[in-house]
């Protein structure tokens, strides 16, 4: 996000010339202990405030990456209008919203989060002409500013449509008529669909819905490979999430005592402090919840002698997210049947990161990974091998569970309507950035596995970037090998 300046001091009688619309009533909360405003007061309010416009502002760092991607979009669309809008706020109830975030291809074309904000590519010559549609600061006029819910003087200063545009080096507008303009234009219109319902209403009878989903499958496309900006968030990111998962061994004995929301909650302030939020909601899975994948409850206690498997990452201000999974005696130290089983997805994750590299198959590091994987359960004799006839049948799956990666970006299932034949039949490119995360997952209730087994989950995800000749594991700061887990839980806990 455009991060707020300092107001400047400069004190002047005039209301903010921006967002003249002063013919809206605007609406007051129910039940307020102020229902009504006196002639007075409204005249009052309407002066006094000072000018705080700021002017020779710097472009944002993403300004001109985001520019290079709009002239890729511009290209494969010629003499097309498109919309991408960020996405509006949502309810949560009544009158307050949840935490908005922006959607990822409005982000990734503009380097801005702004809440109802639309970019419009409208074309002209050979290319097009980029727009972006933004709220203006407040209209202290009509008493907008500090009577309507949405009012900078509730939420906060945004920047004017001047500022907005040196920023983001996108001339800007009025957002509250960018329907109005669009439905006034003549021909077709391709939108990202999902993010503004309203806006696609009024465009119903423009838009396509096949259409609409080429620029989806395209935008989700043009971030397959990242740029050296991008790869520089991401591993800002993971190594705040090293930091997070620092902070989660050092607390270990709170989270005893209390339960694995102290855990969440750990790793949320890190997040928090040091980026915008975590990019998905933090799996925080003691003993037999670590064989929920998806394991976000974290309302479960956390005892000595069993494994927490911790999936958290920190998203950054700039909205990259890292992807992090250590699985963790939370005793500090394994005990020899879960060392076995760590060290068995170890093993397998040593597999699927030596096959990431420029021009392998994307599919390589997950064979890789699942070969070890069925190897061992045959090794343990819990399947019937050989090796080649569970992996035909898939039989190592129900222990093995998901696929062993995915893409990592903005999203953390980035690129995700990518086609198939660009993406998991596609070929690994330099500067795809992508996780890998073997694991095997014995059910609590699973009575095909002796009893010993039964709870044990283990996942270890890193976050791998493909280089020209190989790879670079960005989190490859986080110990992963039982030995140096251990030593540096010691460490931690001092
Ligand atoms: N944290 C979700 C995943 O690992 O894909
Ligand atoms: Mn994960
Ligand atoms: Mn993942």
């Amino acid at each position: 996000m455009v991060g707020i300046p300092r107001e400047e001091e400069a004190v002047t009688d005039q209301p903010a010339p921006e967002n003249p619309e002063g013919d809206e009533p605007i609406k007051q909360r129910k039940n307020s202990l102020y229902p009504g405003v006196s002639d007075e007061l409204a005249e009052n309010m309407k002066s006094g405030w000072a000018d705080t416009e700021l002017r020779d502002l710097r472009p944002v760092e993403q300004a001109p990456h985001a520019a290079r991607r709009r002239a890729a979009l511009s290209a494969r669309f010629p003499g097309e209008r498109l919309v991408i809008p960020a996405g509006n706020l949502k309810t949560r109830s009544n009158d307050t919203e949840y935490s908005f975030r922006a959607a990822t291809e409005y982000v990734h074309l503009t380097g801005d989060q702004t809440e109802g904000g639309v970019l419009v590519l409208e074309p002209s010559g050979e290319g097009h002409d980029a727009t972006l549609y933004l709220l203006p600061r407040s209209n202290r006029a009509n008493g907008e500013f500090w009577l309507d819910g949405q009012g900078e003087l509730w939420v906060g200063r945004r920047h004017s449509l001047a500022e907005a545009e040196q920023l983001l080096g996108l001339p800007s507008r009025d957002v509250r008529k960018v329907a109005e303009e669009l439905t006034a234009l003549d021909g077709p219109v391709r939108i990202v669909r999902g993010h503004d319902a309203g806006l696609e209403e009024a465009l119903a009878d423009k838009l396509d819905a096949d259409r609409d989903e080429e620029l989806r499958v395209f935008l989700s496309e043009l971030r397959l490979v990242k740029d050296a900006y991008e790869i520089g968030q991401l591993q800002a990111a993971v190594d705040s999430t090293v930091r997070g998962f620092e902070d989660v061994v050092k607390v270990l004995d709170k989270a005893e005592a209390t339960s694995e929301r102290y855990i969440e909650g750990t790793f949320f302030l890190r997040a928090r402090v040091e980026g915008n939020d975590v990019g998905y909601g933090s799996i925080c899975a003691a003993g037999p919840h670590a064989t929920t994948l998806h394991w976000v409850r974290n309302d479960g206690p956390v005892r000595a002698g069993e494994l927490l498997l911790l999936d958290a990452g920190v998203e950054t201000h700039t909205l990259y997210t890292a992807d992090v999974t250590r699985t963790l005696p939370i005793n500090g130290r394994f005990s020899e049947l879960q060392r076995k089983i760590y060290d068995g997805v170890y093993e397998a994750q040593e597999a699927g990161i030596a096959a990431v590299r420029p021009g392998a198959k994307y599919r390589d590091f997950h064979d890789a990974a699942q070969r070890v994987l069925a190897g061992k359960l045959v090794e343990w004799g819990l399947v019937e091998g050989p090796v080649e006839r569970v992996l035909e049948l898939g039989l190592q799956r129900r222990w093995t569970l998901h696929g062993t990666g995915h893409m990592l970006g903005l999203d953390v299932h980035d690129c995700a309507v990518a086609r198939t034949e660009t993406y998991v039949d596609g070929v690994l490119e330099p500067g795809m950035v992508l996780t890998v995360e073997p694991g095997l997952y014995f059910q609590a209730d699973d009575l095909t596995v002796p009893e010993e087994y039964r709870g044990i989950g283990v996942r270890i995800e890193d976050d791998i970037l493909v280089t020209g000749d190989g790879n670079r594991n960005l989190s490859a700061a986080l110990p992963r090998a039982a030995d140096e887990v251990e030593s540096w839980m010691a460490r931690l806990k001092g």
